[in-house]
């Protein structure tokens, strides 16, 4: 079976989830959390290479203040308790998305697991926190744009390739497979600008509830597809 390099994932259905059941919605955010740990091991250990989650979006400002301080408090308390295993097994951790609107306590926490692990070679893991797609492009072009200004750069030099570097997955080859949770098919503006070639998986399945096995099968329907990057085959 072929395994994917990039798996991008957006984490959705954890409200819901919790609805189902009688209790707050932040339950199922921690629950939610609980599960990011149990895909990251299964991704990683099946030959994946890449993951990168969504885990807030620049929409989600929107949400009431007592569940946005929820999740970014499970989000301090997993890297806490997440670093030394990053270390262990040689994952690199990033966060991507805007950085201006958090609280000084969450910025600190990711530096530091960012720092801890920026020579770490073995799995990439990226978090899309305060993330956007159109946030990304946009963002992409004011560096590239600083840099025709200061004429680090030409007009000229502006192509697919330049314009990647700047983007926040940079380098990393795009997502090969996008999946997401809950029944709902948009993207939400996730990696709108990576996700131009990546296989879609849709599960209605929710977030809290999305194990080991539902990976491998989203990984099987990945497998069965014919990527054809608009050529004849
Ligand atoms: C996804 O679950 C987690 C975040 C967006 C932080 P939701 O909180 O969106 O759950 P639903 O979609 O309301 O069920
Ligand atoms: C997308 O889920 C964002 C994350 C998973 C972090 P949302 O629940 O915010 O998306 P919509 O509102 O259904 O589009
Ligand atoms: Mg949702």
């Amino acid at each position: 079976m072929e395994v994917p390099y990039h798996i991008a994932v957006i984490m959705d259905g954890n409200g819901r989830w919790a609805r189902k059941r009688m209790l707050p919605r932040v339950v199922g955010h921690r629950q939610g959390a609980k599960r990011v740990k149990e895909i990251l091991r299964e991704a990683k250990r099946i030959g994946v290479g890449a993951l990168t989650i969504f885990a807030f979006s620049t929409e989600n400002w929107n949400r009431p203040k007592k569940e946005i301080e929820f999740i970014f408090s499970y989000l301090v308390k997993f890297l806490k308790s997440y670093q030394k295993e990053f270390i262990k097994k040689d994952i690199k951790f990033k966060a991507i998305g805007r950085r201006d609107r958090f609280s000084k306590e969450v910025i600190e926490e990711i530096k530091k697991t960012e720092d801890f692990t920026k020579d770490n070679k073995s799995f990439i893991f990226n978090v899309a926190l305060d993330y956007g797609g159109k946030w990304d492009i946009v963002n992409a072009t004011k560096k590239i744009a600083k840099k025709c200004i200061t004429n680090s750069i030409s007009d000229k030099d502006i192509d697919e390739e330049l314009f990647n570097k700047h983007m926040s997955l940079g380098d990393i080859p795009a997502p090969d497979l996008l999946i997401r949770t809950s029944g709902e098919k948009r993207i939400s503006n996730f990696l709108i600008w990576d996700l131009a070639y990546s296989e879609f998986y849709f599960t209605p399945i929710f977030w809290p509830e999305f194990d080991k096995e539902h990976l491998h099968k989203a990984i099987k329907s990945y497998s069965q597809r014919n990527r054809r990057f608009g050529a004849v085959q």
